[in-house]
């Protein structure tokens, strides 16, 4: 039995592209995995903590030394590891913010990269054997050879760190020139069906 875990990101909800792009994939992901988990993880509606120096504390010495706090502060990080550990494929559905990833997705990230659980004290990344898709929305066009294409620090980003923590088969779906939808050119329905072709193979993968 096959788990998918969802992390979505994007605050607009039923308006936003990533989402409506994700929800797509796992319809398809379902069809193909009858009796598969689907986990979802909403960045959105999670409040995941900055790391401060209580996690920090407790990231890096032993857990009977742990205050409060610090345990506190770990038992987020332990939870949301335990969470990808389970999954076999990980779908992330997330908006470009300012050429890079939004922070709730960082923040994320800094919860689940952790030295000896996630990465060996080897740097050897300790999640083997899963997959990743990565769905990212952009309001303008970051497709290969466009003008801005190199700008696009997200894909770059995300390939590097999901790898770190071991995570190495990483597909990337751009779902690029989104400022169409939002300027009411191009009906969202219209625009999710262009990119039916890519989202149902990549679930079927
Ligand atoms: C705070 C913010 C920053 C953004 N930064 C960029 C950007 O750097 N490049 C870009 O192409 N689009 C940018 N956009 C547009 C979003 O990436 C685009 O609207 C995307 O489709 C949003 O995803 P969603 O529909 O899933 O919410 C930004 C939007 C917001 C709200």
């Amino acid at each position: 039995m096959k788990t998918l875990l969802v992390v979505e990101v994007s605050p607009r909800l039923e308006l936003s592209v990533s989402r409506n792009l994700t929800t797509r994939f796992v319809e398809q992901w379902k069809k193909g995995n009858p009796h598969g988990v689907v986990v979802v993880r909403d960045l959105f509606k999670s409040h995941i903590p900055f790391v401060d120096l209580h996690w920090i504390g407790g990231a890096f010495t032993p857990r009977e030394q742990h205050s409060p706090e610090s345990a506190a502060a770990i038992k987020v990080s332990d939870d949301l590891v335990a969470e990808i550990k389970s999954a076999d494929h990980i779908l992330i559905g997330t908006p470009m913010y300012n050429f890079s990833i939004p922070a709730i997705l960082k923040a994320y990230i800094d919860q689940i990269v952790r030295s000896g659980v996630t990465v060996s004290t080897a740097y050897e990344g300790m999640l083997k054997g899963k997959k990743a898709t990565v769905i990212l929305s952009t309001g303008g066009d970051f497709s290969p050879g466009a003008p801005f294409a190199s700008t696009n620090m997200a894909s770059n980003y995300l390939r590097q760190v999901l790898g770190f923590i071991g995570i190495s088969d990483v597909n990337i779906i751009l779902a690029v020139r989104t400022l169409a939808v939002d300027q009411g050119h191009q009906p969202l329905r219209d625009y999710v069906t262009e990119l039916d072709g890519e989202i149902l193979s990549a679930a079927a993968a």
